[in-house]
C-alpha cells in the first residue's frame, strides 16, 4: 500500500507536469506542441518560475511520502524538505501572480479567481507553519501542516478529472468551469484530511 501512494502521486502530476514542459518548449522557441497563448508572450517570468517551480516541487514531493527515505535518511529528508518549501513557496507566490497581474484564463470566471486567491494563499500559509512546525520538533503538526500544501498543489492534477466529468456532466460554462476547478482541490484537502487523522500503523499496532 504505502508503495502505491508515490506511484499515484507521480501518476497524478503527469499531466499538468507535461502540459508545463510543453508550454516551457514552445516559450523557448520551440515548436507550437500545445496552442499558443498571447497572454504569455515572450518570456513571462511568473509563469515560467509557476512550472519549474511545480516540477520541483510535485517530484521532490514524492520523495518526502516514502517511508523508509523519510525515515532512515533523515538528512536527506532534511535537505529535500528546504527544497520543497522553497519551491512550493514558488508555486504559490507565482500562482497569486498570474492570477493577480494576468488576464484571467479565457472562459474563467470571477469564483475561480477568488478561489486561486485563497488556495495560493492558504498553500504558502500551510508551507510556512509545516516548516516552522519542523523547526521546532512538533513532527505531527509539521507532517499535517505538509500534506495539507502538498494536497493543495496538487490540485492542478486532480482537476484534470474533475474538468473531464463536470464537463461531461454539466457543461463547459464559465460557472461550471471554475467549479469543476475548485473540486479538485476541495478533493485534494479532503483526502488530505483524512491521511491526517487517519491512525498511523504504529498506532494500530498499540491497540491491536
Ligand atoms: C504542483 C502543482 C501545480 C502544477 C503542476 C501546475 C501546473 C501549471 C501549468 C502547467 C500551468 C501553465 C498552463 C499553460 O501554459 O497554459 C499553470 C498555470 C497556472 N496555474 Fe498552476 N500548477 C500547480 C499549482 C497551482 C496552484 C496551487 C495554483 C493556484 C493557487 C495554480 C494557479 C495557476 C494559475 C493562475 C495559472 C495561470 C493560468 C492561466 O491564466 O492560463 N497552480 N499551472
Amino acid at each position: 500500500m504505502s508503495r502505491l501512494v508515490p506511484v499515484g502521486l507521480v501518476a497524478l502530476s503527469v499531466v499538468p507536469l507535461t502540459a508545463g514542459t510543453l508550454r516551457l518548449v514552445q516559450l523557448a522557441g520551440g515548436p507550437d506542441l500545445m496552442p499558443a497563448d498571447e497572454r504569455f508572450a515572450g518570456f513571462p517570468v511568473a509563469l515560467v518560475a509557476h512550472i519549474v517551480g511545480a516540477a520541483v516541487y510535485a517530484l521532490v514531493g514524492v520523495l518526502q511520502f516514502v517511508p523508509r527515505l523519510r525515515r532512515h535518511h533523515i538528512t536527506w529528508h532534511r535537505r529535500a524538505g528546504r527544497i520543497q518549501a522553497a519551491t512550493g513557496l514558488l508555486v504559490a507566490g507565482s500562482a497569486l501572480w498570474l492570477t493577480l497581474f494576468y488576464p484571467p484564463q479565457p472562459g474563467t470566471g470571477d469564483l475561480l479567481f477568488v478561489f486561486r486567491l485563497l488556495v495560493g494563499t492558504a498553500m504558502a500559509a500551510a508551507l510556512v507553519l509545516g516548516f516552522r512546525a519542523a523547526r521546532n520538533r512538533d513532527i505531527p503538526a509539521h507532517r499535517a501542516w505538509m500534506v495539507r500544501a502538498y494536497a493543495l498543489g496538487l490540485g492542478a492534477g486532480t482537476q484534470v478529472f474533475t474538468e473531464g466529468f463536470g464537463g461531461a456532466a454539466f457543461g463547459t460554462g464559465e460557472v461550471a468551469g471554475d467549479l469543476a476547478k475548485a473540486a479538485g482541490w476541495a478533493i485534494n484537502i479532503t483526502v488530505a484530511e483524512w491521511v491526517i487523522r487517519r491512525p498511523t500503523l504504529r498506532t494500530r499496532r498499540a491497540f491491536a
